[in-house]
C-alpha cells in the first residue's frame, strides 16, 4: 500500500538547514573543530534557584497533570509580569501556559486562522511561522522588509499588504533572525495602519529580555484598547532565563481567544509540563539579576561582531537591537568563485564557509532573505573571535 500524506503535511516543508547542520555533523565525526554560528539558544545554565524550584516541586510529589491552562499561581504571575513590564493588563484566565513559545504561536494560529485565510508574515521570519500557517490551511502573505529600513516593517508596506482575506499579521519583537526591534515612535507610526480592519495580531515576544542601547520595549498590545482586543501576545521562559528545554511558553490574549487555544492544547500536548511551571513560577518572581547579567553579555559579543563584520569589505550588517543574533548581507560575494568553482547562492555561500572556514551559519533562505546569513552569537566571546577569523581568512580565497 503507497501511504498517502495530507494536503497539509504535503505543503509543509522540512528545515532547510538540516543539510548543513548534518554536512557539520560528518565533519565533526571526522575529528574537526566547528565553530557552531548556528545556535539557537542562550549558552548559559538555567539560574540556581530556577533548578532548586523544580527539585523542590518533584519532592513534593507535584508531578501529575495540572489544568490544561497551567496552575493558576503561574498564570497569575504572568499576568503580574505583564503588567509590570508593558503595562498590560490581563486575567489569569486570558493567559495560557504552553510548551514552550512555540505551541503558544502554533495553537494561536490553529485556533483563529481557517482555510485559505492569509496571514501576513514580514520577511526576514522565524522559520516555523509559514508552516504553521500551511499547517492550519492558510496562506503565508510574506512583506518583505529591507536592510535600508533595519528590516522593519513600516506602515507604508503593511497598509499596502492589507486586504479583506487579511487574518492575521505575525509579528517578531526582537526578531530573530535580524535583532531588529521596534522603538516605541516606530510602533506609533504603526498604530494607525494596525487599527485598519479587523485582523488578528500576533506578537512574538520571546526577546522581550535581550535588548541593547537601554532601548524601552514597548509591547504591541500596548497600543490601545482596540490593538489590544485583536492581539496576542506570545512570550516565554526559553531566552530570558536561559530555559529552552523546560518547554515553557505562554500567551496572553482575549478569553474567547485564550479558550479556542486551550481547546488545541487540550486535545494535543495538555499542560506543560508540571515540574517546568513551578520552575517557571520561580523564574518571574525569583531574583532577576541572571537576566541581566546574560543581557549585558550578549550586548558585549553583539558589539565584537558588529565592529569585526563592518570592517570586512563587501559586508553590510544592520545593528542588531535584540535577540542574539546578526544578519549580515554578503551579497557581494555570491558570484564569485572558490578554486575555479562559483558560489551561486546564500545557501552555497554557508556550505563554502562551513567547508573552507570550518563556520556554521544559517543562510538567509531559512528565513525568507536570499542575501543574508544569520550569526548567532550565542556563543562565548572566545569561539566569536575565532570563527570571525575563519571567516575573514575563508573570504580572501575568493576572487
Ligand atoms: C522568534 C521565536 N519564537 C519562538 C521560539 C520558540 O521558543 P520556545 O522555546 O519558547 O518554544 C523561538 C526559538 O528559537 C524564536 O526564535
Amino acid at each position: 500500500m503507497e501511504l498517502k500524506f495530507s494536503d497539509r503535511i504535503n505543503r509543509t516543508a522540512m528545515s532547510l538547514t538540516m543539510q548543513i547542520a548534518q554536512r557539520a555533523i560528518e565533519l565533526r565525526a571526522e575529528g574537526e573543530d566547528i565553530v557552531d554560528f548556528s545556535v539557537g539558544e542562550p549558552d548559559f545554565p538555567t539560574p540556581e534557584n530556577i533548578k532548586n524550584a523544580a527539585i523542590k516541586a518533584l519532592e513534593r510529589n507535584l508531578t501529575k497533570y495540572t489544568v490544561n491552562t497551567g496552575i493558576v499561581e503561574l498564570r497569575k504571575a504572568i499576568a503580574d509580569k505583564l503588567e509590570r513590564d508593558n503595562g498590560l493588563f490581563y486575567s489569569a484566565d486570558e493567559i495560557i501556559v504552553s510548551n514552550g513559545a512555540k505551541q503558544c504561536v502554533y495553537n494561536a494560529i490553529q485556533a483563529t486562522v481557517a482555510e485559505d485565510d492569509d496571514v501576513l508574515i514580514p520577511a526576514p521570519y522565524y522559520v516555523s511561522y509559514p508552516e504553521m500557517v500551511k499547517l492550519a490551511g492558510g496562506n503565508p502573505v510574506f512583506i518583505n522588509t529591507s536592510i535600508e529600513s533595519g528590516f522593519k516593517l513600516t506602515p507604508e508596506l503593511l497598509e499596502s499588504s492589507l486586504t479583506p482575506k487579511t487574518k492575521m499579521l505575525i509579528l517578531c519583537n526582537p526578531s530573530n533572525p535580524t535583532g531588529s526591534v521596534f522603538h516605541e515612535n516606530e510602533l506609533g507610526a504603526l498604530k494607525d495602519v494596525l487599527r485598519m480592519g479587523n485582523y488578528l495580531i500576533l506578537t512574538d515576544e520571546i526577546y522581550e529580555k535581550i535588548i541593547f542601547d537601554n532601548i524601552h520595549f514597548e509591547s504591541v498590545a500596548s497600543l490601545g484598547d482596540e490593538i489590544k482586543k485583536r492581539t496576542i501576545v506570545v512570550n516565554g521562559h526559553s531566552k530570558a532565563y536561559s530555559m529552552t528545554g523546560w518547554r515553557i511558553g505562554y500567551a496572553a490574549a482575549d478569553r474567547n481567544i485564550i479558550n479556542a487555544m486551550s481547546k488545541v492544547q487540550s486535545h494535543s500536548t495538555s499542560n506543560a509540563s508540571t515540574i517546568s511551571q513551578y520552575a517557571a513560577l520561580e523564574a518571574l518572581t525569583g531574583p532577576q539579576d541572571s537576566v541581566e547579567i546574560m543581557r549585558r553579555e550578549f550586548e558585549r559579543r553583539r558589539d565584537f561582531l558588529y565592529k569585526e563584520l563592518n570592517s570586512i569589505e563587501g559586508i553590510k550588517t544592520t545593528k542588531p537591537e535584540g535577540a542574539f543574533y546578526i544578519f549580515p548581507d554578503v551579497l557581494n560575494y555570491i558570484g564569485k568563485k572558490f578554486n575555479g568553482k562559483a558560489i551561486n547562492d546564500i545557501f552555497e555561500f554557508s556550505f563554502f564557509l562551513l567547508n573552507v572556514a570550518r563556520v556554521v551559519v544559517v543562510p538567509g533562505i531559512a528565513f525568507g532573505n536570499q542575501n543574508c546569513i544569520r550569526i548567532s552569537f550565542s556563543t562565548s566571546m572566545e569561539r566569536l573571535e575565532e570563527g570571525i577569523k575563519r571567516i575573514k581568512n575563508a573570504l580572501e580565497m575568493l576572487v
